[in-house]
């Protein structure tokens, strides 16, 4: 709750976007906590923020935890910042019980997984995963006008108070804890979803570029009107991504107007486009006709598509899965398991090591919205069974 404060928007959410002075006051403030604990500070070159807690092996792989900081523009108190907490105070219990761990346990806050202020997301996780240089997004602008690569700089220099370490790195296992953001687990009536696994998502931005123009003068027959032609393009791509089923899920949610007048014709329109589904090659059947489909859509605009993000699905590890499912037992918490429909830095991890998440419920299922809540209670018991889980994983 104090860090809700750090950025607060009306009606209880949190606006905390990635590498802002909110981010650095809330990534201040874990550290002042993980300093009355005696736990290691560290930051790498994509601002990823690491506290550590040692174990007795230096030679063993640490355990990884976390989640991330930042938030939407109009987010809720606890996606992504409840899996950094819970983590914090996995690390705060087992000092307060004396409890020693052969492998250090690493509570890592990933930069920028919202992909709110720079799109994509989860640039800290690629960068960190080796997936993609962290130099890929050094041109992407924000809403300011601002470079990604000179707001990770300013952070940097922000930060440069704090020990570097080298980006990346093999955990022998990695565990997030976080909020469902879904309705399935209150809907169920259960204290602890099982993540087995995350759907896919690909991201496109679709740029149409055709003239402006006066709105009294130019008839309308020869304009090349970049909002008509919007409208063409998402009626054709809500047809190639209806699903009688409704597994597909395809939002087209952030529209930029040029010039955004009343009185003049849109020259130049461009949209985003998330697309997920758990079946990979559904998934890029349907990104990959993308193109064809608003190219055959639109009247009079040039198309311009291109592709920001691409996370395959993933299964989670049976190791990670199995010791969640043990932990949540032997805690006296009732479980089921259930795949992630949001994306989480996890995915990312998927390919380095043995990797789970552990979902608490969300009311009436709400995220990326300022009502987004959960009770402390089920905060707790997420939390009880992720310190289950690190301890079993770090021995
Ligand atoms: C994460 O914020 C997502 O959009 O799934
Ligand atoms: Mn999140
Ligand atoms: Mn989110």
């Amino acid at each position: 709750m104090e860090l809700a404060r750090i950025g607060e928007i009306p009606g209880d959410g949190v606006n905390r976007p990635c590498l802002s002075p909110g981010d650095r006051t809330a990534r201040r403030m874990l550290i002042a906590w993980a300093n009355e604990i005696g736990a290691e500070i560290s930051i790498d070159v994509a601002a990823n923020l690491f506290v550590r807690r040692a174990g007795t092996d230096p030679d063993a792989a640490p355990v990884l935890t976390g989640s991330h900081m930042d938030s939407q523009p109009e987010g809720g108190r606890f996606d992504g910042i409840y899996g950094v907490i819970a983590g914090l105070e996995a690390l705060a219990a087992l000092h307060d019980a004396g409890i020693v761990t052969r492998r250090a346990i690493e509570v890592v806050a990933w930069t920028n997984e919202e992909g709110g202020r720079y799109a994509p997301g989860c640039m800290g996780s690629m960068s960190w995963s080796g997936y993609a240089p962290p130099t890929t997004w050094d041109d992407v602008r924000d809403a300011d006008g601002i470079r990604y690569a000179d707001a990770l700089a300013e952070h940097l220099r922000l930060e440069a108070d704090l020990p570097r370490r080298p980006l990346g790195g093999v955990p022998h296992a990695y565990l997030e804890a976080h909020i469902e953001q879904g309705p399935l687990l209150e809907a169920a009536g259960l204290d602890i979803g099982v993540v087995t696994g995350i759907q896919g998502s690909r991201w496109f931005s679709v740029t149409l570029s055709g003239a402006s123009a006066h709105a009294g003068t130019a008839p309308v027959g020869m304009r090349r009107d970049a909002v008509q032609d919007m409208l063409r393009a998402v009626s054709a791509l809500n047809e190639l991504m209806h699903d009688p089923a409704d597994i597909l899920r395809f939002t087209v949610a952030r529209i930029d107007v040029t010039p955004n007048t009343s009185n003049s014709v849109a020259g130049r329109v461009r949209f985003t486009i998330d697309c997920r589904h758990p079946d990979g090659a559904v998934l890029r059947a349907k990104g990959d006709a993308i193109r064809a489909t608003v190219e055959a859509a639109v009247k009079t605009c040039d198309v311009l598509v291109e592709e920001h993000f691409d996370a395959a699905p993933v299964a989670f590890h049976p190791l990670v899965v199995e010791t969640v499912a043990a932990a949540a037992l032997a805690d006296g918490a009732s479980a089921m398991g259930l795949p992630s429909g949001a994306f989480h830095d996890a995915q990312f991890v998927v390919p380095l090591a043995p990797t789970g998440m552990v979902f608490v419920p969300s009311r009436d299922g709400i995220s990326h919205n300022p009502a987004e809540y959960s009770s402390p209670e089920q905060l707790a018991a997420g939390t009880r069974v992720l310190v289950r889980s690190l301890v079993a994983l770090a021995g």
